[in-house]
């Protein structure tokens, strides 16, 4: 039987044969992971003898890696795939494939088949060992073809990784998620999860460290569960401190952390460690414990702030940010203003919040929902407004301080570049382009409610 690596074989002979080498072109929508596993999906076609291009209208391969986490993801996508039926009709050629979360759930998978026929390759998150078989199947018999398994088979190899920067870099350290929030589709597409052994990880990080990189995301749906299931006794703080002990000039981050597992270990680990940066994204969906519970969350409203309370006490102003569900099933007022309290007790640095969006497949599907869009839609604008005002004023305890950015794009103001500070906060610095991907220190000298801006001082 003939395994991945010899379709890359087959598949690069095909492209040598070119005169001059073929083009892919992939985007990834949704998290973190998804990037991360674009970035793979990029190697295996790099192997295969293809070029990355930015430019949609160059590639004689497109690659979607969708997200399903909301019904505006999975929109999103639609929208981007129906725009390829007319690049399709001009070259018969482009193949174009859909990957990801989106594509493991059937109904959807289903749905590309009948309605996109401009679609010539669909797998789900656990197939990406049976891509280059796919593509080497579309491209040679000129077929639709759809693989969407169940099955994982835990893939030790290692592949090259195309990355998309050459001085941040993620790594997976474990994929897939037990909890079943009651809203949430990971669990159905990403299936159980599985932690990566720890020498795996280490090596990984060693490499990036001795080719410069200066920081490094750690990722998983529920990264702080790292370690269960595996042969070795290994917990996540335990393996922080094992990264922080690696020679080089990096950062840590990592994300993201579920309340229910985030221990006081944790955070003595984040503090102690130099490389650690001073932050915790703690999605706490909703601050009412009504809700919570109806959520599955496995975690009150006081558990949570006892390990905030506990952090400040510590640092009275370590980072915070958060993910925030607005009208989960029959939430109410009532319900909302219990998460605005916590909100405003918090003083989160940044929060993400998301209007409620029902899941096929999920268990809170199945319950009826009385509370209107128009009211959900009103609480949103209230909790950013509120956020807003607290963003105003929190920021402004960094007034006159020096904090240490990361400079890693453009700004959109003229002149400026912009990066994140260790507290994961936008920061934006008038300075030269060549800054970009140099960690610096900055003394802020304004603030806004949505950034710092400061001078370069060293
Ligand atoms: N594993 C991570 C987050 C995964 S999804 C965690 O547990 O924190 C990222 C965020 O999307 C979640 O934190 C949640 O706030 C939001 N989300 C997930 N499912 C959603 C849904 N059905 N409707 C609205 N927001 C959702
Ligand atoms: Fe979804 Fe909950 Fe798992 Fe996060 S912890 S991925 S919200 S089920
Ligand atoms: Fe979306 Fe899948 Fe991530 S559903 S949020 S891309 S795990």
């Amino acid at each position: 039987m003939l395994t991945y690596k010899d379709y890359i074989s087959k598949v690069k002979n095909i492209n040598l044969k070119r005169e001059t080498p073929p083009l892919c072109y992939l985007h990834s929508f949704g998290c973190q992971q998804n990037v991360s596993d674009g970035e793979k999906i990029t190697g295996l076609l790099v192997d295969m003898g293809y070029g990355v291009t930015g430019d949609l209208r160059s590639a004689d391969i497109i690659i979607y890696n969708t997200c399903a986490v909301r019904e505006n993801a999975e929109m999103k996508v639609f929208g981007c795939v129906g725009e390829l039926k007319h690049l399709k009709e001009q070259n018969p050629e482009l193949i174009i494939g859909l990957c990801g979360c989106m594509m493991q759930q059937k109904h959807i998978a289903e749905k590309v088949q009948k309605t996109y026929k401009q679609v010539d390759i669909i797998f789900g998150t656990f197939a990406l060992n049976e891509f280059p078989k796919l593509l080497f199947e579309a491209i040679t018999n000129k077929k639709r073809i759809c693989e969407i398994t169940e099955n994982y088979t835990e893939n030790q190899e290692e592949y090259n990784i195309v990355r998309n920067s050459s001085f941040k870099a993620s790594v997976p350290i474990m994929n897939g998620c037990n909890n079943f929030c009651s809203y949430c589709i990971v669990p159905y597409v990403r299936g159980r999860e599985r932690s990566r052994n720890s020498s795996s990880v280490l090596n990984e990080i060693k490499q990036l460290a001795d080719s410069g990189y200066k920081e490094i995301m750690l990722l998983g749906q529920n990264v702080n569960s790292y370690g269960r299931g595996l042969d070795e006794k290994i917990i996540f703080p335990e393996l922080l401190r094992k990264i922080n002990g690696i020679d080089g000039d990096f950062k840590i981050r990592f994300m993201s952390s579920h309340p229910k597992d985030a221990t006081q270990e944790l955070i003595d680990t984040i503090i102690g460690c130099d490389k650690i940066c001073k932050h915790l994204h703690l999605p706490l969906q909703s601050g009412s414990n009504r809700i919570l519970k109806a959520m599955n969350r496995q975690y009150t409203i006081e558990q949570y702030m006892e390990i905030v309370n506990y952090a400040r006490s510590k640092i009275p102003d370590f980072s915070f940010t958060t993910d925030i569900i607005i009208g989960f099933p029959n939430e109410t007022y009532e319900d909302f203003l219990q998460t605005m309290q916590i909100v405003r007790q918090v003083k989160y640095d940044n929060i993400y919040s998301f209007i409620y969006s029902k899941r096929e497949g999920t268990k809170a599907a199945e319950f009826e929902d009385f509370t209107s869009f128009e009211d959900k839609s009103r609480w949103m604008r209230e909790l950013l407004q509120a956020q807003r005002e607290i963003s105003t004023e929190h920021y402004k305890r960094f007034n006159g301080r020096i904090l240490s950015v990361l400079f890693d794009a453009e700004s959109k103001t003229e002149g400026y570049i912009s990066g994140k500070s260790d507290e994961f906060i936008i920061v934006e610095s008038k300075a030269d382009k060549t800054v970009i991907g140099q960690r610096k220190s900055v003394k802020i000298t304004r603030t806004f409610n949505w950034a710092l801006q400061g001078e370069i001082i060293d």
